[in-house]
């Protein structure tokens, strides 16, 4: 068979995979820093959730490439909970955010022209845009005093090529909100070069401070496409429900033309779309559990660093991680393997595109003794 180049990845099961596998094949005890999935981290969901999806409405099939009204008007709702009028008719519903990127990747891009995405970020954005014939251009963030956005590095990675900046606001895993200066020089930077703006605000409601503001509200003369879902802001990945919304410039042919790329799968299923109003409603609920165990995590693990001098926590203002510092002596793949013989699993910050020694990244959102019991032994390699 002859496959395609796009799929000529590396499939073989990593080292670090494998020495996970097999260390709790053999029943060893690890505590999972890296637990980024909240149905099963021990919050209590309602069971009303799953009632939402007995609608009977949805016995009829009504194929409407951009979602039921009903469910865009939810999506609206979340917006105006957030201050931002958004209508109906700027909403495309997808499965997921990547199947978002994915559309927005087919209507923006040509095979071969290129996103510019911040580094560190969130790593499946190589496999959505090679998957796309996509190029992922990367433009470093710079950690002084809190992350940002390095303008000037943005400006020399854009390329005839380049089509869109994506931001990933906050950011996974460094939890930077792009601030109002950053959004201006960005949005400054799209004017000069064309380029629409596709902003990820998944992790929008968990911020650390006050309540950050949404892209959706637009910004003068740039294509602003805003993704988020369910995943997070419901805590509810398995539901599989997500959106763009288009704003600025040229948004009515945008969304003319994502309602034939969406057309063209009708991916969303019925049940959900009648269930999404019920589910962005009750979000409250979820939301305030995952916070307070966030917040709970990041104290205990500054309380645990404090005896850990060698070990720092870069700022963070919001999401579900933080980004660990540690002595760069060797490769952080040798020390995540240490660190597993030890009974604890961590991510080593090269997976979210950091250098490949001196970085750790933990996950906030697991059970709070797993945690604590992890961040012991962690800290405990780096204190010896
Ligand atoms: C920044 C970011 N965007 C999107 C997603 C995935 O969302 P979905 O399940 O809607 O594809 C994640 C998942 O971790 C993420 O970190």
């Amino acid at each position: 068979m002859r496959f395609s180049k796009r799929t000529d990845w590396n499939t073989e099961e990593s080292e670090l995979a494998r020495a996970h596998r097999l260390r709790v094949a053999a029943g060893l005890p690890v505590a999972d820093l890296t637990a980024s999935n909240p149905t099963r981290c021990g919050f209590a969901f309602a069971p009303e959730l799953l009632s939402a999806l007995g609608d009977a409405r949805a016995l009829d099939y009504d194929p409407q490439p951009r979602g039921l009204a009903e469910a865009r008007r939810a999506v609206c709702a979340y917006y105006a909970d957030h201050g931002v009028a958004v209508g109906p008719e700027q909403v495309v519903l997808t499965t997921s955010t990547s199947e978002a990127y994915s559309f927005l990747f087919r209507l923006l891009c040509d095979p071969g022209c290129a996103i510019l995405a911040p580094q560190p970020g969130y790593p499946l954005f190589d496999f959505l845009a090679g998957l796309d014939d996509v190029l992922l251009q990367n433009a470093p963030l710079v950690y002084d005093q809190g992350w940002q956005i390095d303008p000037e590095g943005f400006r020399r990675a854009i390329t005839p090529r380049t089509r869109a900046i994506m931001l990933v606001h906050p950011n996974n895993p460094t939890g930077h909100f792009t601030k109002p200066w950053e959004a201006e020089a960005l949005g400054g930077l799209c004017r000069e070069f064309d380029l629409s703006l596709i902003v990820d605000e998944v992790f929008l409601d968990y911020g650390f401070g006050e309540e950050a503001s949404s892209f959706a509200a637009g910004m003068e003369g740039v294509p602003v496409f805003v993704v988020s879902g369910l995943s997070k802001i419901a805590g509810l990945p398995q539901m599989k429900a997500a959106w763009i919304v288009a704003t600025g410039p040229e948004a009515g042919a945008a969304l003319e033309r994502l309602e034939v790329i969406a057309d063209t799968f009708l991916s969303m299923n019925a049940p959900v779309q009648w269930a999404l109003p019920a589910w962005i409603e009750g979000r409250g609920g979820i939301q305030e559990q995952i916070k307070a165990r966030v917040a709970a995590n990041l104290v205990e693990l500054d309380r645990q660093l404090a005896a850990a001098p060698m070990v720092n926590r870069l700022q963070t203002e919001g999401g579900w991680y933080a980004v660990l510092r540690i002595p760069a002596l060797g490769p952080d793949e040798q020390t995540v393997l240490r660190l597993l013989e030890l009974g604890v699993w961590v991510q080593p910050g090269y997976f979210f595109g950091m250098p490949p020694s001196g970085w750790l990244v933990v996950s906030l959102l697991g059970e709070e003794e797993e945690f604590r019991t992890g961040v012991g032994v962690l800290t405990g390699h780096f204190t010896r």
